[in-house]
């Protein structure tokens, strides 16, 4: 099999069973489920940092010494340690998070007036939110993706079933019963927050044991992790001091000026170390642009970990205290510089090296990378005003509202959305279920996300029952984005690859009947022929799938008015020379 820039590692590894070995060495069949990673190889050669031609060098050699079947295949398995993490956090946003904010969003709109909801309903809502489907997520990459980028085994496995169990019975308890005025059962809140806190440390520890157990040399990702991790048991510390105070007070709802300064820690500690650490290790090759800057991340890790806690303790006194007040307002600035130095780091906005242009594989989870620090630029613009509106008063709150909605929906959750699409069909080896519903998902909830936080603005500042209706409408849009994202990466996540069959009947001569799909399938490195030929869909795996298996020779060079003569005499050129 010749080998090219878009020969697919598994295919590859079907026919030539003997580069699995070259592939283990390098490190680049620690995804992708029995078959091997669905991926071009020059792609996951950049995305590992290994170098192509002498990965490439190296795999030919293991072809010509030949004996693939006398090799010894080691199954390769499927990893699905992140998938009941995910599987549990998109029930819960598609319930009590998403869904119910909606029905909050709407109830608020339709009164005209933010006060007019219980409180402890919205912090249940908020709590999971960030705890379930924020916190459940990262969990579940983590436990995936940290042993891969440090070569090494996860450890402790076994603990991350009970991690799991814990966390989500906390949530459970917490979300049914913070707003629930049955006093006999309210300890249950108590032990809500002692199960949370059980499993985030069980968590910490199966991370801390597998990235210490590493022998690979750290990169500086590797401190964005510590510290997302010392922020998730902070965070969880803080929640279970928030609870006790409920408890011993008999009251249901936290006071504002603690839990909102503690949902930023939150998200700005630990969400974002680790989406930063996720971003540094894989954003240059999922976007094909130059590695990051490594002093402006690096100064981001220092100025945000040391602006979060002021931030967080200012905020709390802020009510009482001139000096916490003029603190709580100024730090602003820094965290604001923090989060631009970063994107100035990571280099997101800048153009593509090329290096991958040539290489055919869906980038459709790129704009939604891209977009997700957009909406973190408006984030940081909102972060800047606040200090200059009055303290407390009512167009602060709405602004402080549009902020948490444009960092937790446009950032947090735009990125969760490009990375699952992008890596769960990798951990799985095979293509994301629906290409069109990753679109839709991405036009709806950008539309949701921008009438939310722009509503909410312009309601803060004339307060118009216009305004009302149109913020009172947006949370539906984000419901339908999530619901459509949730069914198609639930369908991908369903799909298992099976061992590929040997194919019925093996082509040995391309005609005008000839399917173009099996062409592709049996053939991989005649894809590049159709792409030669102008046919691009067949870059499109999903369209090779559908069409390909309907559209026989005949037909898609009568579309493309492409001269058949000459397409199948290359086609069949390149077959034979495989004989
Ligand atoms: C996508 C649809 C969503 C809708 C319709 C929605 C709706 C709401 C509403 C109406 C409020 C109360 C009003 C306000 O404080 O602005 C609220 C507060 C909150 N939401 Fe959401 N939300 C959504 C997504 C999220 C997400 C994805 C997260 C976190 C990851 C989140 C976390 C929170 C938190 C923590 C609060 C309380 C903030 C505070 O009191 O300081 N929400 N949400």
């Amino acid at each position: 099999m010749e080998i090219n820039r878009n020969t697919i590692i598994k295919d590859l590894i079907e026919s030539h069973p003997e580069t699995l070995a070259v592939f283990k060495k390098y490190n680049l069949v620690i995804a992708g489920g029995v078959r091997g990673p669905n991926e071009p190889i020059a792609f996951f050669a950049k995305a590992h940092e290994v170098n192509y031609d002498i990965l490439v060098q190296e795999l030919n050699e293991a072809i010509a010494k030949g004996g693939g079947e006398t090799v010894e295949i080691p199954t390769l398995e499927e990893d699905k340690i992140y998938e009941k993490f995910v599987k549990t956090a998109i029930i819960l946003t598609l319930t009590v998070g998403v869904t119910f904010g909606a029905v909050i969003l709407s109830y608020i709109a339709v009164k005209l007036n933010f006060n007019s909801i219980y409180y402890a309903l919205i912090q249940a809502h908020g709590h999971a939110q960030i705890f379930g489907w924020v916190g459940l997520c990262i969990m579940g990459f983590a436990l995936y993706i940290i042993p891969r980028v440090k070569n090494t085994e996860l450890r402790h496995r076994n603990l991350a079933n009970i991690c799991y169990g814990f966390i989500i019975t906390g949530l459970f308890l917490r979300i049914v019963l913070q707003p629930t005025p049955f006093r006999s059962i309210r300890f249950l809140v108590l032990i809500s927050a002692i199960l949370e806190i059980i499993s985030i440390c069980l968590f910490a520890f199966i991370i801390l044991r597998t990235i210490f157990a590493s022998k690979e040399k750290p990169g500086i990702f590797d401190k964005f992790f510590m510290a997302g991790i010392s922020w998730f048991l902070i965070s969880t510390f803080i929640n279970f001091g928030m609870i006790v105070y409920l408890y011993k007070h008999v009251t249901y709802e936290i006071p504002k000026v603690v839990f909102s300064p503690f949902v930023h820690l939150y998200l700005f500690g630990f969400v974002f170390m680790f989406i930063f650490a996720i971003n540094i290790r894989t954003v240059f090759a999922f976007l094909d642009i130059k590695p990051v800057r490594e002093k402006a991340v690096n100064l981001t890790f220092w100025v945000l970990n040391i602006s979060v806690p002021i931030y967080f303790i200012t905020h709390l006194f802020a009510h009482r205290s001139i000096i916490a007040l003029r603190l709580s307002q100024g730090i602003a600035f820094p965290i604001a510089f923090a989060l631009i130095t970063f994107i100035y780091g990571l280099r997101i906005f800048e153009r593509s090296t090329k290096e991958l242009q040539d290489v055919v594989m869906d980038r459709s989870y790129a704009k939604t990378i891209r977009t997700a620090y957009l909406w973190l630029i408006v984030t940081m613009v909102i972060l800047l005003i606040i200090p200059f509106l009055g303290y407390d008063s009512d167009m602060q709150r709405r602004f402080h509202g549009s902020l948490n909605h444009a960092v937790t929906v446009g950032f947090i959750t735009m990125m969760i959305i490009g990375y699952a699409s992008k890596m769960i069909p990798t951990f799985k080896g095979i293509d994301m279920y629906s290409l069109k519903l990753s679109n839709l998902t991405f036009i709806l909830i950008n539309t949701g996300c921008f009438l939310r936080v722009f509503s909410q603005i312009l309601v803060g500042i004339n307060g118009k029952p216009l305004f009302y209706a149109i913020m009172g409408t947006s949370g539906w849009f984000e419901v339908a984005a999530l619901g459509i994202f949730g069914y198609n990466l639930w369908k991908t996540m369903n799909t298992t690859q099976e061992v590929k069959s040997p194919v019925a009947v093996k082509l040995t001569e391309v005609t005008k009947d000839t399917k173009v799909f099996d062409i592709v399938d049996q053939y991989p490195e005649t894809l590049q022929i159709f792409l030669d030929f102008g046919f691009s869909q067949m870059a499109n795996p999903v369209m090779r799938k559908t069409m390909g298996r309907v559209a026989s020779v005949e037909m898609a060079t009568k579309m493309h008015n492409v001269d058949i003569e000459k397409f199948l005499h290359t086609l069949n050129d390149k077959i034979s020379s495989k004989k």
